[in-house]
């Protein structure tokens, strides 16, 4: 068992990841556990503590746009394009490796997935580090990721060497991940950049039903984002018989939501998405049975909530 400390200093946070050591921090999707990819060990332990299938590969996070070529071979038109309306932000791209990428961090794939994130205490902490960091979400694999440092706390501590106490993600939701290693763009996951974003910047982008032959997207096999209690998509949540056992996160109001053992209307998808994780959290700390989710439009950010819902509801295992 490790001992992890609070820290919130991103100085401290920086010189820990630096040295070789496992530090969760904030960025604007969700919280991320950092290690440095070219400290011998560390990836591994980031495998370790989250209790992650080793065929899942890591997003690898830089300080500023221009540090990529610290991890990738070459970077295509398509990306370039990518980066100059999305970076810094809830986009990783995937690129052409360097050979000098460990193949733990890729899990053996010949190419890596890199983000330059949003927020600013998290482009900090990775200046402070100075070398490219591998932050999957800071959860146990399989749980729904983590939004505050109190989530991560829950999760990782005596696993990891620091938590960086940092404000609650804005975002919510994960990352949008686009493969640029391919002749036009394929979304692999969708994320806090919207697919309508994506192709304004570029019209040709594919959806990964669109190119599967070709593509590879290991994320999508494993099991995700799964609180204790059921997940249970709902049309018209409005209609659903309330109980104290169950949990409702809806946009519709309903008529007794007071009957409810967790109850949250949102206001818009932004708050649907900021909402999504911490939600599914506490109604396991509160014990509850069921979490009722309304299933919203595909488009917007709805897009990413439908994609955490449909895998959060599946009773698919590892
Ligand atoms: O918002 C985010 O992206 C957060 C924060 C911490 O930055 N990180 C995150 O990491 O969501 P993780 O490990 O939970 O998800 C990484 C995703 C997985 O779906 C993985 O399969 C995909 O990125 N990925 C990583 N490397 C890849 C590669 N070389 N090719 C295709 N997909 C890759
Ligand atoms: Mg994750």
């Amino acid at each position: 068992m490790i001992v992890t400390s609070l820290i919130d200093e991103p100085e401290l946070a920086g010189r820990l990841l630096r040295e070789g050591k496992l530090v969760a921090f904030p960025t604007e999707t969700v919280y991320g556990l950092g290690g440095a990819i070219y400290v011998a060990g560390t990836v591994e332990a980031i495998f370790r503590a989250k209790g992650r299938p080793s065929d899942n590969p890591l997003i690898v996070h830089v300080h500023r746009p221009d540090a990529v070529g610290a991890v990738a071979a070459n970077i295509p038109r398509a990306a370039h394009e990518l980066m100059e309306a999305f970076w810094p932000g809830p986009l990783t791209l995937v690129f052409p490796k360097l050979e000098k990428v460990p193949n733990t961090v890729t899990a053996g794939l010949a190419s890596v997935a890199v983000r330059c994130p949003g927020s600013p205490v998290a482009r900090e902490i990775l200046r402070h580090c100075e070398l490219p960091v591998a932050a999957p979400s800071a959860n146990r694999s399989g749980r729904p990721s983590a939004t505050t440092w109190q989530a991560v706390w829950e999760d990782l501590e005596g696993r990891i060497d620091a938590v960086f106490q940092g404000p609650m993600c804005q975002m919510g939701v994960e990352s949008t991940v686009v493969d640029c290693t391919q002749p036009h763009p394929v979304l692999l996951r969708s994320g806090g950049i919207t697919w309508e974003q994506l192709r304004e910047v570029r019209p040709d982008m594919l959806e990964l039903v669109q190119a599967s032959e070709m593509v590879n997207s290991p994320g999508l096999r494993h099991r995700h984002y799964q609180p204790q209690a059921e997940v249970v998509l709902v049309e018209k949540p409005d209609q659903i018989t309330p109980d104290r056992a169950y949990a409702m996160l809806t946009l519709k109001p309903h008529p007794e939501a007071s009957l409810f053992g967790s109850y949250k209307q949102c206001d818009s998808l932004e708050d649907f998405a900021v909402s999504l994780f911490e939600f599914f959290r506490e109604a396991d700390r509160r014990g509850l049975k069921r979490i009722y989710c309304q299933q919203c439009d595909n488009t917007g950010l709805g897009r990413a909530i439908i994609d955490r819902l449909l895998r959060a509801s599946s009773q698919e295992k590892d």
